[in-house]
């Protein structure tokens, strides 16, 4: 039927005059459906899901060739690799398990479902939360019981032995680390999620393979398509160019962007570790390739894929290499992929740069969630300073997203803690950024006279004064000085710290992401310098194994010692996810700052369909109030409660706000 009809529109050269691309797209599809006739045949697959798939094609066909033209138009081979592609999508489709064609049919129609106040999510490491993927089925009760319906597993496919970067440097991205599990219960553990209510996301991990991947050691043995796939060089002629605009990512595991290759005589480029070889998504090829692995990722049951390292997937001379234009172009045509082949599937923008980069990535053509660094970033900031006029200037003109999109709010991820705000909106309000990042890096590592946080430098550059932080929620937060001062006061801070970020992060709009152990209060565990594969790598300071004991405290009425400090974390942290998913309010992305004056608090409105809450928060250690008529005449009227408490207020007092107390406020 789509053959048909694009042949009679192939006809009418005449409209299509003023139009050559799109002319040439539907000759080229006209010229493809017989190929694609020929997988349908061969599979033997029902004339509906070739149907439903004819659809989707005709609807993004044009936008798809489009880009691949503009990408990989030029080369001699276009023509071949987009034939490739489409029965690769194809194929895609037939292979797709009929319970995850169920859920792309709903997700059809309701494509923004991820914009609810019911979505909470988590994320952890397999191994060091339940050793394995069997036993985390055994754990899915725990996900509910804490209120998560998304859960983000960290790389979990085969790596190469010894250092494997956290599971980011894959050596094969269809067989699970054997440690953890196989394939098979990978999918079984997808299923029962999808019918706990839980959506499962897993990492894409599309810009590096592992040195030990199939198609790095083929172009280790010589192969010279293989070695195309990389960014391989014979001297440092053009390493030494591209040098010159290139940022260190990690410049304490190698200075440069470039590794020599003993075996091959040959310099590779690899943006992080040694071991993680860039792709050389200039050659489609690699484009092809890795579709082909998105898509049996997609197929274990996956519903969101977290685009690890998106800025960094286009190289172009002369340039820093990261957020390119191509690189936006090469997610949308995987999105587009994605809308044809498997469209329940979403992606996640793991995009750690400038907040003007960062929401390049995020409309639903592109990732449709992305994290948000700037407001991880500030609410820390904000914490450090007492002070909340970054937060809400960078919050008054950032948090905006396109329709059909939402941020991923998190404190903690498995990465380290980079400052990432604008220059200039520090500027604005007579902050000097070098100077600040520097403040900040002192405070998060505990250098800074008074400081309650203890974390650990990531990534020091001597050369250009550049640091990352590293540490648990929990630890940067005050609560490890506290236990280690044994100061019930300081103990009592830093818990009222960590619930204060959390109170932002699950009311501010998006998606609000946990680290598991966060829940806990878990501390930084030092003992991963014993560990030769991790003693390199300071970011496995906040990755500590979980300790199922804790859940035996939850039972424990005892009043004192560290158990009943868990407790109420963990009991305050559920409550409050509960109480976000009873608020209308909470969903979608609308959200209005509330300026009272007061340099120490953040005051904003969350709206949705009628319904209205207002979210108060005092970022310093000091009483704080505000002026019932601001809460009144932002829609509180005469009398107002807590959500989170229950207790009801009236607008004709100023409420006051305790030491790192908030507030969740809606009109009775
Ligand atoms: C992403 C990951 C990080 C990893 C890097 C390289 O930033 O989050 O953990 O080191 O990519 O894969
Ligand atoms: C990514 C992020 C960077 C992070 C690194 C891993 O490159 O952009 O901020 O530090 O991965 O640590």
């Amino acid at each position: 039927m789509i053959g048909s009809n694009l042949q009679s529109k192939a006809n009418n050269g005449a409209a299509h005059a003023s139009q050559p691309l799109r002319f040439e797209s539907e000759l080229s599809l006209k010229r493809l459906m017989p190929r694609l006739d020929a997988v349908w045949d061969a599979s033997g697959a029902d004339e509906s899901l070739r149907t439903e798939f004819n659809l989707r094609l005709e609807e993004y066909w044009y936008a798809l060739f489009e880009i691949l033209h503009e990408l990989y138009g030029s080369r001699y081979d276009f023509f071949y690799h987009l034939e490739q592609i489409l029965t690769t999508a194809a194929t895609a489709w037939i292979n797709r398990p009929e319970s995850l064609r169920e859920v792309d049919r709903h997700r059809i129609n309701e494509p923004d479902w991820f914009a609810s106040e019911k979505v909470v999510g988590g994320a952890l490491y397999v191994d060091l939360f339940s050793e394995n993927l069997g036993r985390l089925r055994e754990t899915i009760g725990y996900f509910k019981e804490l209120g998560l319906t998304y859960l983000h597993l960290m790389p979990l496919f085969a790596v190469r032995p010894g250092d494997n970067d956290g599971g980011y440097a894959i050596s094969n991205y269809r067989s699970v680390d054997p440690r953890l599990g196989t394939i098979d219960d990978l999918k079984l553990l997808a299923d029962e999620l999808r019918a706990a209510g839980i959506t499962l996301v897993l990492d894409f991990v599309f810009n590096h393979t592992s040195d030990d991947h199939q198609w790095a050691k083929l172009a280790q043995s010589g192969d010279r398509e293989f070695q195309q796939y990389y960014y391989i060089f014979p001297d440092r002629e053009v390493p030494d160019q591209y040098e010159q605009t290139l940022r260190e990512i990690f410049p304490t595991v190698r200075r440069g962007n470039f590794t020599w290759h003993d075996g091959m005589q040959q310099w590779v480029w690899t943006t992080f570790n040694s071991f993680q070889w860039d792709l050389n998504y200039g050659n489609p090829a690699v484009f092809r390739a890795m579709l082909e692995e998105m898509f049996f990722i997609a197929d274990t049951g996956v519903d969101m894929l977290r685009l690890d390292a998106v800025a960094f997937i286009w190289k172009r001379m002369g340039t820093s290499c990261e957020n390119l234009p191509e690189a936006h172009r090469m997610i949308q045509a995987y999105n587009l992929l994605a809308r044809i082949a498997t469209p329940g599937l979403l992606f996640k923008s793991e995009a750690i740069v400038h907040p003007d980069d960062v929401v390049k990535y995020v409309s639903p053509e592109e990732c449709q969630i992305s994290y948000n660094p700037t407001l991880m970033a500030l609410l820390w900031e904000s914490l450090a300073t007492r002070q909340t006029r970054l937060l809400t200037r960078s919050l008054s003109h950032r948090h905006k997203l396109p329709d059909g999109t939402a941020w991923v709010n998190y404190l903690r991820c498995h990465d380290d803690i980079g400052w990432t705000f604008d220059d200039a909106d520090a500027a604005a309000i007579g902050i000097n950024a070098f100077d600040h990042r520097k403040f900040l890096n002192d405070f998060y590592t505990g250098q800074f006279e008074g400081s309650f946080a203890r974390g650990v430098p990531f990534q020091e550059n001597v050369e250009t004064g550049d640091m990352r932080i590293a540490g648990t929620l929990a630890s940067l937060a005050g609560l490890e000085l506290g236990i280690e001062h044994d100061s019930e006061e300081e103990k009592e801070l830093g818990i009222r710290r960590m619930l204060l970020l959390q109170s932002i992060t699950l009311s501010i709009g998006g998606i609000p992401l946990i680290y598991l152990g966060e829940e806990w209060g878990m501390l930084n565990d030092y003992e991963f310098v014993k560990d030769p594969a991790k003693a390199g790598d300071t970011r496995w300071v906040h990755r500590p194994k979980m300790q199922w004991e804790f859940l035996d405290e939850l039972d424990d009425n005892i009043e004192s010692g560290s158990g009943s400090i868990r407790t109420r974390i963990y009991r305050s942290l559920q409550r409050m996810i509960a109480v976000r998913k009873s608020q209308p309010a909470f969903a979608g992305q609308a959200m209005k700052l509330i300026s009272t004056g007061n340099p120490h608090i953040v005051v904003f409105a969350r709206m949705n369909a009628g319904h209205h809450v207002i979210v108060a928060a005092n970022f310093s250690e000091e009483i704080q109030t505000i002026d019932g008529n601001y809460l009144r005449t932002a829609g509180l009227g005469r009398f107002f409660e807590d959500v989170l408490t229950d207790r009801t207020y009236g607008t004709s007092d100023a409420l006051q706000l305790d030491p790192y107390q908030y507030v969740w406020l809606r009109r009775v």
